[in-house]
């Protein structure tokens, strides 16, 4: 037997991040013992990089706004293929969950009046994201961070789960290890939260940190739980592209909000070329008009930049591949060019938008508000994850719960920005109170030896190797570059066919290979760990975006581009079948209520 520490917890959640930590509020408030682990210290999450805003209809800024028009352009933005009951109480709950975050804390931005204020992003109808400058997420996570601890939340920082431990179908803890000693650590729950985020990590460029290796989907997936629309990825339009060493990181969504346009090398606005079906009455078809819209013109119409990401995204790309990108491979994103509009530009860019403008000061001496950025798309968030509830967040599996990105179905194929943070609270909030509601039905379930010998040898076995020549980045650097070459924004049936081999072969080499030295601070083997998660998800996105032979939001074939109205009607399930192999099942759209797809009518 390995030697661990024990714990035990009537919840067990992992991830700190908002979804985390706001489903270890409620629980904790439910009156149950909470046990918290993350990955990385406290307060780092991938939720600081949704930093413009949280989309809730609170209508402060425009008073046309309401439940029913959030929940349309969710599913709009979504291709249908959102789960409608998550849309719903996304869209009806989200107001009262910033109120709620507000009061413990949150300092957001305010109108002249006083209310909450709220700002325009892609795909939303009217100006909805409340946010703090360009640190939503931030704010989001301190308040969070702040509540949870004093509300007596037990924290278990850098620990890293390598097993969900089960017992007759329904799961009973879990197993892992502190990344600093590299000691064993059993989880004893009587239901568990997963909230680890999403899998960004899988891909070459990319917004996420290190962290985001597709864990909670791996975990879920290998305890017997579906996977639901994993061909659904999306690639955040804009991320910085230079210099190399920052290539990826996220350039906020914000920066088109307040009025920042993207012009290829000729200096043209080319978002005006290709504006999508459902979009044209929304969409202004001319400069002054869009900037209207920026400026609060309740008759303009939005500009082209704020269409959905996943257009916007092929549409960088377009231009790059057709040889108008800018200098180091992206496009030009200007937000300077408002000075010819508005007195104090400088000052206002700042205000709005200062995260950015230090990050471009320092990192690539570029100051935004003299000149443009350069940016290209950059892997940013997993629409697809874990098969949920849409009432309870409670998986396929009994006592698993998941929230926030790892779990699935709000946003269907392709996320509007700032339903992430919302998603989070909403969802969060649900897990964590429907976790308790279960742990306080269920006792402990019994955890069996040969559970966790299991998980202990295979995380061990790497230091057994040392005739390998080989040691885990290698193998993890060529799967991020394979993933980014073949299953990315523009995929093919033959690329995609082409990853499988692949994505085999890597998985051959990550059995055999080896890691030196001991447990203590040894970030080869906690990369070396993470691999078969990394390779899980990667071949869960490629299979299931093979079986998707459409073109629909964030998955585009460039050899099936049009929508397949066949494919409307399904989302693709990811399930471990018998023998270990992954099953892909097409399984039908749930209808929606009479009442639902009548809004969804009238707002058309
Ligand atoms: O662009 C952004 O600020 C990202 C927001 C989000 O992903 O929701």
């Amino acid at each position: 037997m390995p030697e661990y520490t024990t714990h035990t917890y009537d919840v067990l959640v992992i991830g700190a991040g908002g979804a985390g930590l706001r489903a270890a509020i409620e629980a904790s408030a439910a009156g149950v013992s909470i046990g918290v682990i993350c990955k990385s210290l406290l307060g780092k999450a991938h939720t600081v990089m949704a930093e413009g805003g949280i989309a809730a209809a609170m209508g402060n800024v425009d008073e046309r706004d309401n439940w029913q028009v959030h929940f349309a352009d969710t599913m709009r933005g979504g291709q249908y293929l959102n789960n409608w009951r998550m849309a719903e109480l996304h869209a009806r709950e989200s107001p009262d969950c910033v109120r709620e975050l507000e009061a413990w804390g949150a300092l957001f931005d305010r109108t002249k009046d006083g209310r909450i204020l709220q700002r325009n992003f892609g795909g939303h109808k009217y100006p909805r994201l409340a946010h703090v400058g360009d640190r939503t997420g931030l704010e989001m996570i301190r308040t969070l961070q702040d509540h949870g601890i004093h509300q007596g939340i037990e924290v278990h920082m850098e620990c890293t789960v390598l097993k969900l431990l089960m017992d007759d179908g329904r799961v009973v803890g879990a197993f892992g290890y502190d990344r600093e000693r590299g000691r064993f650590l059993l989880f004893k729950a009587k239901a568990v939260v997963v909230a680890t985020g999403g899998i960004g990590r899988a891909y070459k460029i990319t917004s996420n940190s290190w962290e985001y290796t597709g864990d909670g989907l791996a975990l879920a997936y290998d305890a017997g739980a579906d996977l639901i629309d994993m061909e659904f990825l999306q690639f955040h339009p804009t991320g910085m592209v230079w210099p190399p060493s920052v290539c990826g990181i996220l350039v906020t969504e914000g920066v088109r909000g307040e009025g920042g346009v993207l012009r290829n090398k000729e200096h043209r606005r080319f978002m005006f070329d290709d504006i999508p079906e459902p979009y044209r009455t929304q969409t202004a078809d001319n400069e002054e008009e869009g900037w209207r819209y920026t400026q609060g013109d309740r008759n303009a119409r939005r500009p082209p930049e704020l269409l959905t990401r996943d257009h916007i995204a092929r549409c960088i790309v377009r231009e790059i591949k057709e040889g108008r990108g800018s200098p180091h491979g992206g496009v030009l994103l200007d937000i300077s060019w408002i000075k010819e509009r508005i007195p104090n530009a400088e000052e206002h860019i700042k205000k709005k938008l200062p995260s950015m403008y230090h990050q471009f000061k320092q990192l690539a001496d570029i100051d935004i508000t003299k000149e443009p950025m350069e940016v290209g798309p950059t892997t940013h968030y997993m629409m697809g994850g874990i098969k949920v509830d849409g009432d309870t967040q409670m998986s396929t599996v009994p006592g698993l719960f998941a929230a926030g990105e790892c779990a699935a179905g709000l946003h269907g194929a392709n996320r509007l920005g700032g339903n992430s943070l919302s998603d989070l609270l909403v969802f969060g909030k649900r897990a964590g109170y429907y976790a308790a509601c279960f742990a306080k039905k269920s006792g402990l379930g019994p955890v069996a030896d040969a559970q966790i010998n299991l998980a202990a040898s295979n995380a061990l076995a790497p230091f057994e190797r040392t005739n390998s020549a080989e040691g885990p980045y290698q193998v993890q650097q060529d799967l991020q570059e394979m993933m980014q070459n073949l299953v990315g924004i523009v995929r093919t049936g033959g690329e995609l066919e082409q990853a499988l081999p692949e994505l085999e072969r890597l998985g051959e080499r990550s059995k055999h290979l080896a890691v030196s030295g001991n447990r203590e601070y040894n970030n080869g083997w906690h990369t070396a760990l993470d691999l078969p998660n990394l390779l899980t998800v990667s071949e869960a996105v490629t299979r299931a975006a093979i079986e998707r032979q459409e073109s629909r939001g964030a998955h585009f074939r460039e050899d099936r581009p049009n929508k397949d109205p066949e494919f409307g009607k399904v989302n693709i399930i990811i399930r471990k079948g018998p023998a270990g192999e992954m099953q892909v099942i097409r399984q039908p759209v749930p209808a929606m209520p009479q009442e639902l797809k009548q809004i969804i009518e009238e707002m058309k």
